[in-house]
């Protein structure tokens, strides 16, 4: 019954059917050939800002828009509209709020090439990434309204004669919902559409590389009937906004996704503030393994392996960054992997074809490029797949290395390289420990026919999502509610039955009647 049983997921559309092709390609067209702007919006005004260009990475002589990037005052004033605005938004009946989310799901999926085209140009999404994008959006939108009404209702609690005890959730107050560009739709809305449907008033910070996304999707939230003044979006500097936004007591609670280390800063800035305590969401990085026995099949280990370290060029925090082979089928293992790889194609992100599109920057580039010609050096290669000559964009060629342990790296490599490790059967907790030990906790998965072993290891493992015998990647609205714990997030679970609670006080009323 959490799960909301009125509601369905998005479809999304299948490429390989021509049809559906077809009809995509016609729509996509003439988007791909547009420009966008965005910039600070408070109170549904747009304001002035530092502009800056927004260039393609996978054609960085194209500009694909450009964006103006809000100032610390902007921030404050954001503060001021919102808090203003708290009282009417958190009153609104939830009936009402979740409506909106719902028609704003409809929209987004009537504007999916646009959105799909958007993603390509500014992320580097590929077109099924675009895809999927848009459906986990749509998901979200409609997951969290389905159980908004089922939840946030006011419940009569059992008491003694002459009394009524009623027990209601309200939102917490102004929510900073700051996001990461990798999934610069779904969990930008994703985060906004829970706090809002939860009665809290919002001030949106996405990623600075993909401010254009952000903008159009509020344009959108608009349309479906969102009063303007519930939010304010704030494109920008993340370390100059986050200084006000954390440090103001009037910011309830912060729902964060992006790396460790800035969840680290924020929950610091939030802890050293005077004023209330304040609620800190943080879904953060990975350093995610899979292991595979010698009873698994290696066609299939190959294909979920491949699929889980290259889809999305590698830029998933669910995706593969260890994978550990027993030494029986590790041969086998490594042979069809450079098969496998070999068969990728690297391309710019707007065709069909291709696979593996470019990493989002220059400065992400430099960083996977340094840990490679490392790995060059101290590790052996297994398999390479070409960059095409002539590509003009941040691309980084998908690349295998084998090493000896998970901890022989130093950090989560955000990008298409896979590390592999050969094991004995014997050392199968030794390895769940070497994992454990890195101190993240995301995603883990599992080949292996036999059952006891898949047990045994998820009894070991400290991780937030498990898959045994299939990828690791792409969880499901409601389906494979997602998120870690340790040094990858402190839950709850996004797209899970937990997620909006976090967003809510609970109140009781105890009346004597
Ligand atoms: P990031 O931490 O660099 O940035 C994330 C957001 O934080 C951006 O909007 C940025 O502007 C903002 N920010 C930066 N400094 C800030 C500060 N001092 N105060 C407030 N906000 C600040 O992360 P990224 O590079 O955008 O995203 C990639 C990372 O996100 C990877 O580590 C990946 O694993 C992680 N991620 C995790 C999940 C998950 O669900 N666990 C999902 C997607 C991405
Ligand atoms: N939810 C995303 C996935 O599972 C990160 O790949």
């Amino acid at each position: 019954a959490l799960f909301g049983a009125a509601r369905r997921n998005s479809r999304g559309i299948n490429m390989n059917i021509s049809q559906s092709w077809n009809a995509l390609e016609a729509e996509l067209a003439p988007q791909l050939q547009r420009q966008w702007t965005a910039g600070p919006v408070i109170d549904g005004r747009r304001r002035d800002g530092r502009a800056r260009p927004v260039i393609c990475p996978w054609d960085t002589a194209r500009n694909v828009g450009s964006v103006q990037f809000a100032s610390a005052a902007q921030a404050r004033e954001a503060i001021d509209a919102l808090a203003a605005f708290r009282p009417t938004w958190n009153a609104t009946p939830v009936d009402a709020r979740a409506a909106i989310l719902e028609r704003l799901a409809d929209l987004l999926e009537r504007q999916r090439a646009e959105l799909m085209a958007l993603c390509t140009l500014e992320a580097g999404k590929t077109l099924q990434d675009g895809i999927d994008e848009v459906r986990e959006a749509v998901d979200f939108c409609r997951y969290y309204a389905a159980q908004a009404r089922q939840r946030l209702g006011r419940e009569t609690l059992p008491g003694p004669t002459g009394e009524r005890n009623e027990l209601f959730h309200e939102g917490r107050g102004i929510f900073a919902c700051v996001s990461p560009w990798n999934f610069p739709l779904a969990i930008l809305l994703g985060q906004i559409a829970a706090a809002l449907v939860s009665g809290n008033v919002v001030l949106a910070k996405p990623a600075e590389q993909t401010s254009l996304i952000a903008g159009r999707t509020l344009e959108l939230m608009f349309e479906a009937g969102l009063p303007v003044q519930a939010i304010a979006m704030l494109p920008g500097d993340g370390a100059e906004l986050g200084a006000v936004f954390c440090a103001d007591p009037r910011v309830a609670g912060v729902c964060f996704t992006g790396s460790t280390d800035t969840a680290r800063l924020i929950n610091r800035a939030l802890a050293g503030r005077d004023g209330p305590l304040a609620t800190l969401i943080a879904e953060t990085g990975g350093q995610n393994a899979m292991i595979v026995d010698s009873t698994a099949l290696p066609e299939q280990v190959v294909k979920d392996a491949v699929a889980s370290a290259f889809t999305s060029a590698g830029q998933r925090c669910s995706a593969l960054r260890v994978l550990y082979v027993q030494d029986d089928i590790a041969e086998r293992v490594i042979e069809l992997l450079r098969g496998a790889m070999a068969e990728l194609r690297v391309g710019p992100p707007d065709r069909r074809s291709s696979d593996v599109g470019p990493v989002i920057d220059a400065e992400a580039c430099k960083a996977l490029q340094a840990h490679v010609e490392h790995l060059r050096r101290d590790a052996r290669m297994i398999a390479e797949t070409p960059v095409p000559a002539g590509l003009r964009g941040h691309f980084i060629a998908p690349v295998a290395f084998e090493i000896p342990s998970i901890a022989a790296l130093d950090k989560e490599h955000f990008g298409p390289v896979l590390h592999v490790v050969r094991y004995a059967a014997a050392e199968l907790d030794r390895v769940v420990a070497a994992i454990n030990d890195t101190g993240f906790g995301l995603t883990l998965g599992i080949h292996s026919r036999n059952e006891e072993t898949a047990r045994r290891i998820e009894a070991l493992a400290r991780v937030g999502n498990l898959y045994v015998n299939r990828n690791q990647i792409g969880a499901v609205v409601g389906v494979q509610p997602f998120g870690g714990c340790g040094l990858s997030g402190t839950g709850p679970k996004a797209g899970g039955p937990a997620y909006l609670m976090r967003f809510t006080q609970e109140r009781t009323t105890t009346v004597n009647t």
